[in-house]
């Protein structure tokens, strides 16, 4: 239609246009006056509902101007692609798209490593899938996305049911009021086009994979129906559960329960007038839930006709002067960085094997924590960290530079906090929030990392708040002083002594000066390898020099009397558009201790000794 007003148009057909037209605009006007998307929701534990999975083939249409979406005036159209609208013989416009003819596109999965045209693809790509389905009456039917990379508008048989911004949470869109029975069609415009005001933003050392990237489902939920729940055990009084279970669209007077079978445990509260019901209660024979018996119990949650079956573990994290301490015993944090890129074929890691592979190979090293940097992993992750007994440090993407003097982009930080909070609050693995990644130490950064810090301990009391900070240097001494420090539970640290800075041996010369009385993790150092390159151990890319710097890391970090855990950088090479040297990265970032085919780097095996001889940080 657009580009028909552009054009002059041949005088036969323009009664017939005027008529055509007029019936669109009236169409639209309607539209927008009858429906304006409600924003999405977050649903705790969503992946433990029955869900009508949406995964597979869809139809994809790479769009780089948008065309599908906004009109040559840039505004948004009111008969986008997302109409998926079939041509008709005698239409006096032409359609210029048509899905049921388009490529496929795997869900989930990021498109770049699909396909080889889409390498290197930012922008727009449209995606179509068809599905039948029968809405029961009195419920709610949720569209669930585990992720969509980065900013991202659903439509359900043409009416738009959401708009997001972020690129590593889940989201829920209610399409109660678009589907109905029998044939339906859906359509997702993802955008992963880096901006300045988006976090993360312009260059992230990893990449930039777009699309549907996590599950995406059908979710169907009673009229009033448990959205969030917390159940967490008492810091302060032993064998005590705690937390709340939120339910919208609670009527007056009703309650909320929670059975934990196995310990012969029930409870039930009333729901106050904001939704939430309050939980105390008693549990006996509690097993606390540690690396090494990582236990986890069925917890049955009801509320009027919604129920849910988690699987949880209980313990409490707490700090105690430099200690970090889990069930109340100091711990030291044995682990290793990990990207969400998945093993073997690349691309963005999503699946139950994804996920036992990079946390079984942590588990190989030694490992009872794994940092998992810098955006949200997903629940297949933080479900296989519960299982397999990992703590993990998890991380809002609040990465190297962002516009912290704007509002806006407070506002997404803030609600991609949420989203990671709210979804993965009752992970027992998850011990750590981080606030932020090596991000510049201005006045505007610290105010607003220490507004995300203040909201993300109002949203859970429970667990410790940290962040990666740089460290400065006087000589050859090391100052951890940043003043964001003062906001955090636990001092994160980056430093790469030996590659960045100085050589391997510079770390024995390294003296520390640490401004705050707190644990301190070594959040990131390392070197860069190229698995299968050998050479002398002070020859750059080779396995032998990356363990050299790792030989002389660890007695350096030993000195460091409040050193509670390291999490090196990282466990496997992982792409990243930043690292072009040819032969050698080829688009990878080097520092695995494994290459992205599971070759295992001498470096592995020197960390793996000193994790399981324990010679590193103070034994447990
Ligand atoms: C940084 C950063 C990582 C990056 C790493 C590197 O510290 O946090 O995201 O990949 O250094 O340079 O390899």
């Amino acid at each position: 239609m657009t580009a028909i007003i552009a054009r002059p148009l041949a005088p036969r057909a323009s009664s017939i246009f005027n008529f055509t037209f007029a019936v669109l605009v009236a169409i639209c006007i309607l539209a927008t006056f009858t429906y304006a998307a409600p924003a999405p929701i977050v649903l705790t534990g969503a992946d433990r509902r029955p869900a009508t999975s949406l995964n597979g083939e869809w139809a994809s249409i790479v769009d780089p101007y948008f065309n599908g979406l906004f009109s040559f005036h840039h505004e948004e159209k009111k008969n986008g692609f997302f109409m998926n609208y079939k041509a008709k013989p005698g239409d006096p416009f032409p359609t210029e798209y048509d899905f049921s003819k388009a490529p496929k596109l795997k869900v989930p999965g990021d498109w770049n490593t699909q396909r080889e045209s889409l390498m290197y693809y930012e922008g727009p790509i449209w995606y179509e899938k068809d599905f039948t389905y029968e809405p029961k009456p009195h419920t709610h039917v949720f569209l669930h996305v585990g992720a969509a990379n980065y900013h991202s508008w659903f439509w359900v048989n043409g009416q738009k049911v959401c708009e997001h911004e972020g690129g590593y949470t889940a989201f829920n869109c209610e399409v109660t009021q678009a589907i109905h029975s029998g044939d339906n069609f859906v359509v997702a415009a993802v955008d992963n086009t880096r901006r300045e005001d988006n976090g993360p933003t312009l260059q992230p050392d990893w990449w930039n994979y777009g699309g549907l990237t996590r599950e995406v489902s059908l979710i169907e939920l009673p009229e009033s129906f448990i959205d969030q729940y917390d159940l967490h055990l008492s810091r302060s009084e032993e064998g005590i559960i705690e937390g709340w279970v939120h339910v919208a669209g609670a009527q007056p007077g009703a309650k909320a329960e929670v059975e934990i079978p196995d310990l012969h445990a029930k409870t039930t509260a009333d729901i106050g007038a904001d939704g939430r019901a309050r939980l105390h209660f008693n549990v006996q024979g509690l097993e606390r839930w540690t690396p090494e018996t990582p236990k986890l119990y069925n917890v049955k949650i009801a509320a009027g006709d919604d129920h849910i079956d988690e699987l949880m573990g209980f313990r409490t994290i707490e700090t105690g002067g430099t200690d970090i301490l889990l069930n109340g015993k100091p711990i030291f944090l044995r682990g290793v960085a990990i990207h969400a890129e998945a093993p073997y074929r690349t691309g963005r890691a999503y699946s139950d094997k994804d996920a036992e592979t990079l946390l079984g190979w942590a588990k190989e090293l030694g490992c009872n924590y794994v940092r998992l940097a810098h955006y949200p992993h997903d629940e297949t992750m933080l479900r296989a960290a519960d299982r397999m007994g990992l703590l993990v440090w998890s991380e809002n993407p609040v990465y190297w530079a962002l516009q912290f003097d704007n509002p806006k982009v407070l506002a997404k930080a803030e609600q991609q906090l949420d989203e990671e909070i709210n979804t993965s609050r009752n992970h027992p693995a998850i011990i750590l929030w981080s606030m932020a990644n090596e991000t510049p130490n201005t006045a505007a950064r610290t105010q607003f990392i220490e507004t995300l810090a203040t909201r993300a301990r109002g949203l859970d009391p429970s667990r410790l708040i940290t962040a990666a900070l740089l460290v400065r240097a006087q000589g050859n001494t090391k100052i951890v002083d940043d003043p964001l420090g003062e906001a955090l539970d636990v001092i994160g640290i980056n430093e790469y002594i030996g590659w960045y800075e100085g050589h391997p041996e510079s770390a024995d010369t390294t003296q520390w000066q640490i401004a705050y009385q707190k644990p301190l993790i070594v959040s990131e150092f390392g070197a860069g390898a190229k698995a299968g390159l050998h050479g002398g151990e002070n020859e750059r890319w080779t396995e032998e020099y990356e363990a050299n710097v790792y030989r002389h890391q660890l007695p350096m970090l030993n000195k460091i009397s409040q050193l509670r855990g390291m999490s090196p950088w990282c466990l496997m090479d992982f792409r990243s558009p930043n690292r072009p040297l040819v032969g050698i990265q080829d688009e990878f970032n080097r520092k695995g201790l494994i290459s992205d085919q599971g070759q295992k780097k001498a470096a592995f095996y020197v960390l793996q000794k000193a994790y399981k001889d324990k010679t590193v940080g103070k034994p447990d």
